[in-house]
């Protein structure tokens, strides 16, 4: 539940699945604000592995035992992404950045966010070095010629993976 005066951050993305680059920016949005949305987006422009339920019953179980779990929320938008960020009466978005190479589409977004809403500010947020060189197509494609994706992605979702793609290796 929000209260009031609590300092709110949408997380938007497709979480096509949930990796643990995403799970770190999460844990640094934490220590930043009070409440962090996750905002899966119903995108039908880009074809997806997991349904947007199922993406987002991944994403709540790889956070069900999470220490921060109350300030954490789990959410799906469609629409303008600011028009989300304004109904959920939402300071920031935050975006995670790997490499220079995510900077030049991130810039844009963020410019054109900020012509569309002034008062909702975006926050770049470092990804840890470990998590640069993953992204969420990558893990499905190791995933797919059965590679082992352990500690690439929180287990729940590693599961729900095996499930799609049985030649994938590990528990
Ligand atoms: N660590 C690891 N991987 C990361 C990451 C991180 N910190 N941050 C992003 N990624 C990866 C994702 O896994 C994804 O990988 P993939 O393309 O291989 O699947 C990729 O980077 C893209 O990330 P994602 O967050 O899913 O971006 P997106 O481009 O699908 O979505 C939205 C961006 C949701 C913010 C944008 O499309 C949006 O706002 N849409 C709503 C409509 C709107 O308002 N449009 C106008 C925007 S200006």
């Amino acid at each position: 539940m929000i209260e009031k005066g609590e300092r709110i951050a949408i997380y938007p993305g497709s979480f096509d699945p949930l990796t643990n680059g995403h799970v770190d920016i999460i844990e640094r949005g934490l220590k930043i604000f009070d409440k962090v949305i996750i905002a899966v987006l119903y995108n039908p422009s880009k074809k997806a592995l997991f349904s947007v339920e199922e993406r987002i019953d991944m994403i709540q179980k790889s956070f069900l035992t999470h220490s921060n779990q109350d300030s954490i929320m789990i959410d799906s938008f469609d629409g303008l992404l600011v028009d989300y960020a304004r109904m959920k009466n939402a300071a920031a978005i935050i975006r995670g950045m790997r490499a220079i190479s995510d900077f030049e589409n991130e810039f844009q977004m963020a410019l054109m966010n900020r012509r569309l809403n002034r008062d909702v500010q975006t926050i770049f947020l470092m990804t840890g070095l470990r998590w640069i060189f993953i992204s969420s197509s990558i893990i499905k494609e190791v995933a797919r010629f059965g590679g082992d994706i352990s500690g690439m992605a929180p287990h729940p979702v590693k599961c729900k993976m095996k499930e799609k793609f049985p030649l994938l290796m590990g528990k």
